[in-house]
């Protein structure tokens, strides 16, 4: 079995520990990413290519980490990035996370292609419990109609702020996920339809997996999704990675961009967000004043993620290992994680000399090795 979940002290453990008892289907569809993983590699590390410039004798005994993250107060500056599919790890799948989310009072940005549907989902938050808040991550289907019923059921259940991913025109190419379907088509005897890109949909195709994604999606678009969600709170564009659409996106008004390459998993080669950061930062420095910026992306330590808040983002997503951590050990994983990225972040402040997030600054960090990369 796994470690037990008292011995977990990061979450490389967490990691390790899922691998051991998940499924060869789920562990793929999780860990795995797009053709030869470059962009996923380099979201692990370009982290560690910043460095802090700590100052020392500060007086950081009292360490305040609440942030506000499209409006809403956080107890902590991260979130759960959207991701799909939760129940392959664990049968109670999503809610895992929401319960996670309430206990901590952090946002949880639910995936358009969530295991638990979105009532039952609206409905675990509604339990007692102390805060947390959830978003709507929406693909654009092909179908207008079903895309503007999504938004608009999002908005009923409460949903409060929209997410919308961009990244996704057609399924970037997963080959792990690929070849784990052409052995079981294999071994059972049958013909083997290829999972990704431009396979036709099939009456029983699992959606999430296939090409129920919108290629044909434009910017003017985006100006009916925007009229669908009205006033009902604000909405970030996701899977941004370049200067030109961070500034066609705050440019339409929108309230926040979210830079991310999708875990690694869209076009391979792509920016890390962190790297997309860098770029926005020097080539449009007043996105800061009008939009909020999101990222994620490779995040596994709170250093990160202080490094990630120095350089301007207002909040970090974590993807896989929430559902590594849901995987391995329910609820109690999920809070682990939490408790663990909180714990770090405590640490890391007061070894970098701050004492609260409104006071990181681009000077607390050097990042002259990426400029020059
Ligand atoms: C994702 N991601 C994702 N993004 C999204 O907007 N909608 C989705 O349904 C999914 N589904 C999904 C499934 C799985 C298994 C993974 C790993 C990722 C991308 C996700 O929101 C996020 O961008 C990355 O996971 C961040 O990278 P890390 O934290 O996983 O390294």
């Amino acid at each position: 079995g796994p470690l037990p979940i008292e011995m977990c002290v990061n979450l490389h453990d967490i990691s390790l520990a899922a691998q051991k008892v998940l499924p060869e289907r789920a562990w793929t569809y999780y860990a795995s990413a797009s053709e030869d993983l470059h962009s996923h590699r380099r979201n692990l590390h370009d982290w560690d290519r910043i460095l802090f410039r700590p100052r020392v004798l500060k007086n950081v005994k009292h360490v305040n980490m609440h942030r506000k993250i499209l409006g809403f107060e956080s107890s902590l500056p991260f979130f759960i990035a959207p991701a799909a599919m939760a129940g392959l790890g664990h049968p109670d799948g999503e809610r895992c996370l929401v319960r996670g989310a309430k206990k901590f009072n952090i946002p949880y940005f639910v995936s358009d292609g969530s295991s638990v549907s979105h009532e039952d989902l609206a409905q675990e938050l509604e339990r007692e419990g102390y805060g947390g808040v959830l978003f709507y991550q929406l693909y654009a289907k092909k179908k207008k109609d079903l895309t503007i019923q999504r938004i608009h059921r999002a908005r009923q259940l409460g949903y409060k702020a929209l997410i919308i991913t961009v990244d996704t025109a057609v399924m970037g190419i997963r080959e792990e996920d690929d070849r784990y379907r052409m052995r079981q088509a294999f071994e059972r005897g049958e013909k083997y339809i290829p999972l990704c890109g431009l396979a036709p949909l099939t009456k029983d195709d699992d959606w999430v997996l296939r090409g129920v994604h919108n290629a044909a999606l434009d910017w003017n678009d985006l100006k009916w999704v925007k009229e669908a969600w009205g006033n009902t709170g604000p909405i970030s564009i996701k899977g941004i990675l370049t200067t030109e659409d961070a500034k066609i996106a705050c440019e339409m008004g929108f309230q926040s961009i979210y830079l991310s390459n999708h875990g690694g998993r869209q076009i391979d080669s792509g920016p890390s967000g962190l790297r997309a950061l860098l770029e926005i930062r020097r080539f449009y420095p007043d996105v800061f004043d009008k939009c909020e910026v999101l990222l994620d992306g490779g995040v596994r330590r709170s250093r990160d993620i202080l490094k990630a808040l120095c350089l301007g983002a207002t909040g970090v997503g974590l993807g896989r290992p929430f559902l590594y951590a849901l995987s391995a050990y329910g609820t109690e994983g999920v809070l682990k994680v939490i408790q663990i990225l909180s714990d770090e972040l405590e640490i890391s402040m007061r070894l970098l000399g701050v004492t609260s997030l409104d006071e990181l600054r681009p000077h607390m960090v050097n990042k002259l090795d990426l400029d020059n990369s």
